[in-house]
């Protein structure tokens, strides 16, 4: 099934790039006063340089506000505008505005989590996909709406959702392929 070849594609850069992330998060915390008042501004900063909240990050910004880190988490989750998980390389947001929603906009929620096997609000472990639910996009006339990458996917129904990850998976061999051509070729000799 598709979910598994997902979830067994860790990639190695990942633990790198996450150090660097820290690392960058810890210099960015210098700028900051360490009282309690700093930490929207804070949690703001790191969303908006890394899309996301890793978990050390949150212990991090515990220890430089001298707070407790279930208290950072508690106030991360109140809102809405923080990820715990970093987005995928193929972000989708689905439209559950009222037009949408009214038009089975969850049905198609239901059918990407289903397909990827995650839920709303997370990632693949192989980073490829995210899902997150959005407001209204200003496309109801195209209800219901879903986003994938930057591209706009008006009427949808949930064969076309199967529809995009097969494109996605087909496009991603095909560049494996160019990328590596010889690599085929010399496993053949
Ligand atoms: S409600 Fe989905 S685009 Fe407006």
């Amino acid at each position: 099934m598709g979910n598994q070849e997902i979830s067994a594609q860790e990639r190695p850069m990942d633990k790198e790039r996450e150090e660097d992330i820290l690392e960058d998060i810890s210099n960015s915390l210098k700028g900051f006063p360490r009282e309690r008042s700093s930490l929207i501004p804070v949690l703001q900063m790191i969303q908006e340089r890394h899309a996301y909240l890793p978990p050390e990050a949150i212990k991090m910004v515990a220890h430089h506000l001298e707070m407790m880190p279930c208290e950072v988490y508690g106030v991360a989750t109140f809102y809405n505008q923080f990820r715990f998980n970093p987005p995928g390389r193929h972000p989708i947001k689905v439209c559950l505005g009222t037009a949408c929603h009214v038009r089975g906009g969850d049905i198609i929620l239901e059918n990407f989590e289903r397909k990827l096997g995650i839920k709303e609000g997370q990632t693949t472990p192989d980073r490829e996909y995210s899902i997150e639910r959005v407001a209204c996009i200003g496309c109801c006339a195209l209800a219901p709406v879903a986003v994938v990458d930057d591209t706009v996917h008006g009427h949808m129904a949930p064969s076309r959702v199967e529809g995009i990850i097969l494109g996605h998976k087909i496009e991603k061999e095909r560049k494996e392929r160019e990328i590596s051509p010889r690599k085929n070729e010399g496993g053949t000799r």
